[in-house]
């Protein structure tokens, strides 16, 4: 059940600006909401404490402060930037904008080269900056509506490290599932180079 105390934490601070409140359609994530202003779309996620355990706020601040960091240092081409975060006694928000997309169950292989492609370029720019996503899984990744463009979101288990198993976990992931395996074929191979002529 979505946290009453999220909805009102996100309602204090939205509502006086004009934005609507709303759950988020098509997902069971408790801990997401739709906010809406002049058309425009936006998601805000909590990363939520138990209250009373200070265990678990230190838990949540650090993945609090994992996600935002990356997520400012993403550059524009990502497709995911973020809007605004912010702290209440029980939640930490993440804002973003919304992006519109299918489930994996429903990919059938469409522009599987460049979607490949752009999850291999997403990795390579997490690699030169140090970041591990370390949670890589379908459900981490956002297959726009059109399926013209595919990323990474949930940085909050990402961690400083130039050793990170990403790339090999997500061959795995992309070679397991018959709906994904088209992705795997591309995203396993190297960059072809033409080769130069030896006259
Ligand atoms: N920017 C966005 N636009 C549209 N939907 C989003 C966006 N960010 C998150 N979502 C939706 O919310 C879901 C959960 O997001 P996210 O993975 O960041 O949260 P989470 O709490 O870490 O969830 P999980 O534990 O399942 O990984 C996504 O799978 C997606 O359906
Ligand atoms: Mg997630």
């Amino acid at each position: 059940m979505l946290s009453k105390q999220f909805l009102l934490d996100v309602k204090e601070r939205y509502e006086p600006q004009g934005y609507t409140i709303r759950p988020l359609k098509d997902t069971k994530h408790v801990n997401i909401l739709q906010l809406e202003k002049d058309g425009n779309l936006y998601v805000a996620k909590s990363i939520w404490s138990e209250v009373g355990n200070p265990e678990d706020a230190k838990r949540a601040d650090k993945a609090f402060r994992r996600e935002t960091s990356v997520l400012k240092q993403l550059p524009s081409w990502w497709g995911l930037t973020l809007v605004d975060s912010f702290k209440t006694e029980l939640n930490r928000v993440i804002v973003t904008p919304y992006i519109e997309h299918i489930s994996w169950s429903s990919y059938k292989g469409k522009n599987a080269k460049e979607l490949a492609a752009q999850l291999k370029k997403q990795l390579q720019w997490l690699e030169t900056h140090k970041i591990c996503h370390n949670d890589v899984e379908l459900k981490n990744i956002l297959l726009s509506k059109d399926q013209k463009k595919v990323f990474f979101i949930d940085f909050e288990k990402s961690k400083r490290s130039s050793t990170c198993s990403d790339r090999k976990n997500l061959l795995e992931i992309l070679q397991e599932s018959s709906t994904t395996k088209s992705l795997a074929k591309y995203f396993g191979t190297k960059t072809q180079t033409r080769k130069r002529s030896t006259k």
